[in-house]
């Protein structure tokens, strides 16, 4: 890790811009799952404790520039004084009088909470004249939003040409180190579990991970239909990207020739287009008839995937092997989940991203097993396909 750490910053009294990823779901102005926010407590009580004044600011939602009150971070500041077991001050704006006036107040080992950066069109656009209003908050800047460092924003990227130290925080630092691990000496067998709906989502990662020789990677989700359909089976109704068959095919290719084996499922749960409801029934691929829609792997599957996991020493998986969010469909990806958490068991590094996935191992009740539950969505695949994330890239060298 050879960029600036929040370790290497002189803390004591300093205003301190922490941006983190608190972009979470809340409903009815509940969080709802706070795992981002607890990854970034480590970073909030170092700084705390070194007499920092602590200003986090975090993007929630895609309001696009407007204030709009679902995506209030409002919430996230009563949840978070909750779990530090301290007063979190709020801003009802990240610029401003407001903001201004609330980081006046701060004493030592105070924190504030910012209003979502993106009620200002200007965050995304990356802003110069924004991004500086932000850095004009504080004396330092450290970036723990891993989960955001993929979008050059003002808060992400430009703030860090107006502060005079940009450092990475500890959550940032794990994320790196762990996929920075994977992707670069991984030790073999080294397997990824990719799923979800979109081949087209996971190319560049795909083709990277074969080009770091991977030893196998195992396709569940729809995006396995497009497999299929490329080979020439049956896939009913199920989701296929037709734009995406000749990558598909393109993808085998080059899998083979590098000598890396793409294992798909040989089962799954189908329901009957016409009737979703009363139709839920688990067959092996190539019963699938036209009518049918394929909507997670089965057991056989699983027990497929868990087999091809035993003497793994490097685990990657990203994406749900089915329509995890539904009742029903959800028994492919807790499935995986468990086997995921046996092989890290056994002493495999197991590193799991995407909320899908993370929700799956929470679920299966597993996630104390797992080396490593990435925060980041995009930022993890963009990461594991081998691309510069502008977030990491803005920040000063060691
Ligand atoms: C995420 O949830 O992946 C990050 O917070 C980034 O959010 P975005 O895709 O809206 O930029």
């Amino acid at each position: 890790m050879m960029k600036l750490s929040v370790k290497d910053l002189e803390l004591q009294g300093r205003r301190v811009f922490v941006r983190v990823d608190f972009n979470v779901p809340v409903k009815d102005g509940k969080v709802e799952d706070d795992t981002r926010i607890r990854a970034s407590l480590p970073t909030i009580r170092y700084a705390t404790e070194h007499g920092a004044r602590v200003i986090l600011a975090s993007h929630l939602g895609r309001p696009k520039g407007e204030r709009v009150e679902k995506y209030s971070l409002r919430p996230i500041a009563v949840h978070l004084s909750n779990l530090l077991d301290k007063p979190v001050a709020f801003a009802e704006d990240c610029t401003g009088q407001p903001a201004r006036e609330k980081v006046a107040e701060l004493k030592d080992g105070d924190v504030l909470l910012l209003e979502n950066l993106r009620f200002h069109a200007e965050e995304e656009k990356n802003d110069e004249g924004f991004a500086k209003e932000l850095a004009s908050l504080c004396d330092l800047y450290v970036n723990d939003a891993f989960g955001a460092a993929h979008r050059a924003h003002a808060s992400t990227a430009g703030i860090t040409k107006f502060v005079k130290q940009a450092a990475a925080g500890l959550l940032m630092e794990k994320e790196l180190e762990y996929l920075g691990r994977a992707l670069n000496n991984p030790e073999h067998p080294f397997v990824a579990i990719l799923g979800g709906a979109k081949v087209s989502d996971k190319i560049p990662v795909i083709t990277a991970l074969i080009k770091r020789r991977v030893d196998k990677i195992l396709i569940g989700g729809a995006m396995a239909y497009t497999f299929f359909k490329a080979e020439g089976f049956t896939v009913g109704k199920s989701l296929v990207e037709n734009d995406m068959l000749e990558t598909a095919k393109e993808i085998r290719k080059q899998a083979e020739q590098a000598g890396v084996a793409l294992v798909l499922p040989t089962d799954h749960q189908v329901v009957d287009s016409f009737d979703p409801l009363h139709s839920r029934k688990t067959i092996p691929i190539e019963f699938t008839n036209a009518g049918l829609v394929g909507l997670d792997i089965g057991a056989e599957t699983v027990a497929l995937f868990a087999r091809e996991l035993e003497g793994a020493k490097t685990i990657i998986w990203n994406g749900p092997m089915g329509v995890f969010e539904e009742k029903g469909f959800e028994e492919g990806t807790v499935g995986v989940a468990h086997a995921v958490a046996a092989a890290a068991e056994r002493g495999a590094t197991v590193i799991v991203g995407g909320g899908d996935s993370v929700a799956a191992i929470t679920q299966a009740g597993v996630a104390d097993k797992i080396t490593h539950i990435s925060t980041g969505g995009g930022a993890t695949l963009e990461f594991l396909a081998g691309d510069e994330l502008p977030g990491v890239t803005a920040l000063n060298e060691k």
